[in-house]
């Protein structure tokens, strides 16, 4: 639908500048800036034609181009840059005229398509998408560009509609729905084995009922787990525009963190060293997810060394204004540095197996990055493989 929305809107603002490119192409001569070769056909009579007024009505159009959000770009036979406006500049950069289009889209289908509507003068539509430096997908119209006031009548009209954030939303969405029924389907047929086996031919092994019950109650835990955190990220996702106003106390979150933990906390050696009240504005049952999500990690991913420590004190400044800044420490498996940036995006896990083995769900350290987001505080993650993980989450003072 809104790809639909698009094409038309690129389709209006095409037949504006085909209307007016003549236009268009008399202000870029009126304003100098495009390096003129002298053609044969081009008659001192034919450039007199653009009188003042013409002149003042070609710059207002080019004036409008310049406040549209798309990129347009004119090019000569030669595929050289004759005219780009605002958004093209703000894309590409200032000092591109007269540069090969190859240099800023070294694109073979945009420039074979470049020579088609050169030689058959036909519009052509395309798809065009760069994956450096970042992914990016346009919508691109080529036409044939304007043929007076032009020493060479051969020109394209280049016409990119940045679409990048309605591609990538509809991808995260197939990407995630594809996630999630892997993640729900991988823990049901193994329940299902289960109930065939020991309602087939295993009915009366006993030996056997008691081996897979325990296996069967772990996958349906797993199930539990995932559905509790998908419910817990879309809610948290819904609400993220609004920041949480009560006045809590980060002290008293981290103990009950602490009472909730307390089972599984019994074999580290744990810290909690806050003694003072730090109030924030907050959200008092979602700072308990996030720091119940944050210290769950620091106990299953903490082989050997089982030491957890948790502090909180001024902040440094990441956050504006006033602030307090909670840290929680573990000696556990670390992070490799260059998977630290990824380890808040839905479904990601260093090691997939073990987070599956320890009952992680792979969504925690998202819907502790939602929360923090809305709390307007900041995520800090410092991480070495086999040396231990802080992390630290810095609030504004209530
Ligand atoms: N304290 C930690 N120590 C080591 N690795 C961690 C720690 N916290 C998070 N990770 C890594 O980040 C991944 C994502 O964390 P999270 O979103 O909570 O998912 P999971 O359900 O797998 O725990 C984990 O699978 C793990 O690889
Ligand atoms: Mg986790």
């Amino acid at each position: 639908m809104e790809l639909l929305f698009y094409s038309l809107a690129g389709i209006i603002v095409i037949v504006v500048i085909a209307v007016s490119r003549k236009s268009i192409v008399a202000g870029m001569e009126a304003r100098s800036d495009i390096n003129r070769e002298n053609k044969p056909g081009d008659t001192e009579e034919g450039i007199e034609d653009i009188t003042n007024e013409n002149i003042e009505k070609t710059n207002e159009q080019v004036k409008i181009i310049n406040q549209i959000d798309d990129l347009i770009l004119i090019v000569d036979k030669f595929k050289n840059i004759k005219f780009f406006n605002n958004s093209a500049k703000k894309k590409f950069g200032e000092n591109n005229l007269n540069k090969h289009v190859a240099t800023l889209l070294r694109v073979p289908d945009l420039l074979q398509n470049i020579d088609l509507v050169l030689l058959k003068k036909e519009t052509i539509t395309m798809d065009l998408e760069l994956s450096s430096p970042s992914f990016q997908f346009f919508k691109v119209h080529l036409f044939s560009g304007p043929t007076s006031y032009v020493d060479d009548p051969d020109s394209v009209v280049l016409f990119l509609k940045d679409l990048t954030d309605i591609i990538k939303a509809q991808r995260f969405k197939s990407d995630f729905v594809a996630n999630v029924s892997h993640e729900l389907k991988t823990p049901l047929v193994s329940i299902k084995g289960f109930l065939e086996t020991i309602s087939g031919h295993a009915k009366d092994d006993l030996e056997a009922q008691k081996k897979f019950i325990p296996i069967m109650l772990e996958q349906a835990d797993r199930m539990e787990s995932l559905i509790k955190d998908l419910l817990s990220l879309s809610k948290i996702e819904l609400e993220e525009h609004i920041q949480p106003q009560d006045k809590v106390n980060l002290k008293e979150i981290l103990n009950n963190v602490e009472d909730i933990h307390q089972k599984n906390l019994k074999p580290f050696e744990f810290k909690n060293n806050i003694k003072d009240d730090f109030f924030i504005k907050g959200d008092h049952e979602k700072l308990i997810e996030v720091f119940s999500n944050i210290i769950d990690n620091s106990i299953k991913y903490s082989d050997k060394n089982k030491k957890i420590e948790i502090n909180c004190g001024q902040g440094n400044g990441k956050v504006i204004g006033d602030s307090y800044t909670v840290s929680i420490k573990d000696n556990g498996i670390g992070i490799p540095t260059e998977q630290i940036p990824r380890i808040t995006e839905i479904f990601f896990r260093v090691d997939a197996a073990k987070s599956k083995k320890v009952g992680g769900t792979g969504l925690g350290m998202a819907i502790v990055k939602h929360i923090v987001n809305q709390h307007r505080g900041e995520l800090e993650i410092k991480s070495e493989a086999q040396s231990g993980t802080e992390i630290k989450v810095h609030f504004s003072k209530f």
